[in-house]
């Protein structure tokens, strides 16, 4: 099993780029089984969630092909509509298949994703959505069976908000009949990338982006070619990690429109922050000596990005003064606070809010444990400002979501690497 070492105490200084986004690549890579013919995905991240996905994608008879970031799926004709649960155990986002598949042959059998680290994640918005659009849904020894002659279009209110539910309902509304209209609908950036592959395939969606998204269905789709956009939350990491060891960084390649959240709350904590536009987009990062504890609260985009609340704790934990951190958007999603702890943090976790008492400077290297993807990421962080090394562990979770990101981090002049 995998660990990675980092030694800390050294500055990161210059330039790196991010990759592809993970959650924009996964719900475009279930898309495909909406239309037969070969899609050719550009800027695809190498993580293992992406492996995952194509397992998948090929157990529902597609045929896929990588070469460097570029996938090829052809989704013609699939004889099995069965997700089963070895391969969606491994990866909620699974449950992405359930709108394509449902829509194309009104029928799928998938698979409940079943617990996760970081809260319940159930998917009783996904069913109810499907169910008001005339699906018959049983659940039946773990799995969801779904059949549907034809979906038919309707317009559905989200209790919540949610990011793959909105995917999922706005995939299976492409080829319902007539239309659907979402409300209370995720505003992700992530979402607006699906929507712009899926009208590029003949979807005929509009209000991508806001809270009410409508789709009309057409009777077909066509594959067609999308490069997928920059990983906001990757990229968002890299800076904390520029930010955190007091250097100067800057990650380009990304709209700094899309961590603009991020970007407030360290300019209040004290970075100088330039936002670079036009040809190469991105963000610089400079660092102060010291940094002030502030206070933050997770929420649907455009707020606070819940992917980003371990990481920021992290720069919190050495930051001067006290920072209250609130996770409104899932229920335990503050499993690396005890691992921080066992670096010297001083944080006091309750149920939806950890208190920071920051202690620049304070943290001591020691082996921890990565528990989920953004956890170990927060891990990694936390090391690089760590006196002396910290050895983090089940640092397969991190494969899920980041490309290279020792790589990258050591292109800026960290000390890390993989250990057996
Ligand atoms: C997506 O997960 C992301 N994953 C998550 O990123 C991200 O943290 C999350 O959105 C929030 O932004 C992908 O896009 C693949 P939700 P998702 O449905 O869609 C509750 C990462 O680190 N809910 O928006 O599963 C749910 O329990 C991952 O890259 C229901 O109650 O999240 C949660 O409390 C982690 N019933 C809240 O809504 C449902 O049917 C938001 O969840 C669906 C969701």
């Amino acid at each position: 099993m995998d660990k990675i070492s980092v030694e800390g105490g050294v500055s990161l200084n210059g330039t790196v780029s991010v990759s592809g986004a993970k959650n924009s690549a996964l719900p475009i890579l279930f898309s495909t089984l909406l239309a037969s013919g070969k899609h050719i995905l550009g800027n695809v991240p190498k993580l293992k969630d992406i492996d995952s996905t194509r397992e998948l994608l090929e157990a529902l008879n597609c045929r896929t092909s990588v070469n460097g970031h570029t996938v090829t799926i052809e989704a013609d004709e699939a004889d099995n509509q069965e997700a089963h649960y070895d391969l969606v155990r491994k990866m909620r986002a699974s449950v992405l298949c359930l709108g394509p598949l449902l829509s194309r042959y009104g029928i799928a059998r998938v698979s409940l994703p079943g617990g996760c680290a970081i809260g319940a994640r159930p998917i009783n918005l996904h069913l109810e959505a499907l169910e008001k659009m005339g699906a018959q849904i049983e659940i039946k020894e773990g799995y969801v069976e779904a059949r549907c002659s034809k979906l038919k279009g309707t317009s559905i209110m989200f209790d919540t908000v949610t990011v793959t539910g909105t995917e999922n309902i706005m995939m299976a509304a492409t080829l319902a009949e007539g239309t659907t209209v979402l409300e209370n609908a995720a505003k992700e950036p992530e979402i607006v990338d699906l929507a712009e592959y899926l009208i590029k395939m003949g979807a005929k969606i509009t209000g991508h982006g806001t809270s009410v998204i409508t789709i009309k269905g057409v009777s077909q789709l066509k594959a067609s070619s999308f490069d997928i956009m920059p990983d906001r939350i990757e990229a968002g990491t890299l800076l904390i990690a520029g930010a955190i060891t007091g250097g100067e960084v800057t990650v380009e390649g990304f709209n700094p429109v899309l961590i603009d959240a991020l970007i407030q709350k360290m300019i209040e904590s004290g970075f100088k922050i330039q936002t670079l536009h036009g040809k190469t987009q991105g963000v610089k990062v400079s660092s102060p000596k010291i940094w002030t504890g502030i206070d933050i609260t997770t929420a649907p985009y455009p707020g606070f990005a819940t992917d980003l609340q371990a990481q920021f704790m992290a720069l919190m934990c050495v930051a001067q003064g006290t920072s209250i951190i609130t996770e409104t958007i899932f229920e335990n999603r503050f499993m690396h606070v005890q691992e921080l702890m066992r670096l010297g943090a001083d944080i006091t976790p309750k149920t939806r809010t950890a208190v920071v008492r920051g202690k620049p400077g304070g943290l001591v290297g020691a082996p921890v444990m990565a528990t989920d993807l953004r956890a170990s990421a927060c891990l990694v962080l936390a090391g690089l400002v760590s006196q002396g090394s910290t050895l983090i562990s089940r640092i397969y979770h991190l494969d899920r979501g980041y490309e290279d990101l020792e790589g990258k981090l050591r292109s800026l002049g960290a000390r890390i690497q993989r250990v057996p």
